[in-house]
């Protein structure tokens, strides 16, 4: 006797549990959906209209920017890479015979002033981001960019000399607007 009255209560809490249950668990989920419907509309808004994003350019002050040194901005989305280039880097990118480049190209078609280098870094194999710009990166056999991803190899210019990549990385249009100001786009 003792036994089932002790039993009874002990139901009647298991199905309140459950109930219990159900209810702080449809409540967690509303509230999950109110969350993200409420975050949405916020970064939707965030997003430039397709036609202000084909106009975007942005200016960089290359003062901070030590020979040897790299930066990497972000211009219409992707990374671009700003190298101050050694004399060394320059001298290595111009002693090379065009004839042995997969995509030819002169150094000095691919930059305005030698010691700026300027490009979208962003592997022509794949689509990946070369290593090259921090100090400790591998900069792959060449002395520029390495593309771990596949094993492509970029030399000082950012012209593809060994790997998958089929050309150079590419040179984004920039111009000067003074001796260390430049506007990408
Ligand atoms: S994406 Fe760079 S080597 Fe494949």
């Amino acid at each position: 006797m003792a036994e089932t009255t002790h039993q009874a209560p002990h139901g009647h809490d298991g199905e309140g549990q459950t109930r219990r249950d159900f209810i702080y668990l449809a409540a967690a989920a509303t509230g999950a959906v109110g969350a993200a419907a409420a975050i949405w509309p916020f970064i939707d808004s965030m997003n430039p209209a397709a036609d202000t994003l084909a106009l975007a350019s942005t200016e960089v002050d290359l003062t901070p920017i030590a020979e040897g040194q790299a930066i990497t901005i972000t211009w219409r989305g992707k990374p671009v890479f700003i190298r101050h280039r050694t004399a060394e880097e320059i001298e290595a990118a111009r002693s090379v015979n065009l004839a042995e480049l997969v995509d030819p190209q002169p150094d000095e078609e691919r930059v305005v002033e030698p010691q700026w280098l300027v490009m979208v870094g962003v592997c022509t194999h794949l689509g990946c981001v070369p290593l090259g710009q921090k100090t400790g990166d591998a900069k792959g056999d060449y002395g520029g960019w390495f593309c771990p991803c596949h094993g492509s190899h970029y030399d000082t210019s950012g012209r593809i000399r060994r790997g998958p990549a089929p050309a150079n990385l590419v040179v984004p249009e920039y111009e000067f607007l003074s001796e260390s100001r430049i506007r990408i786009g």
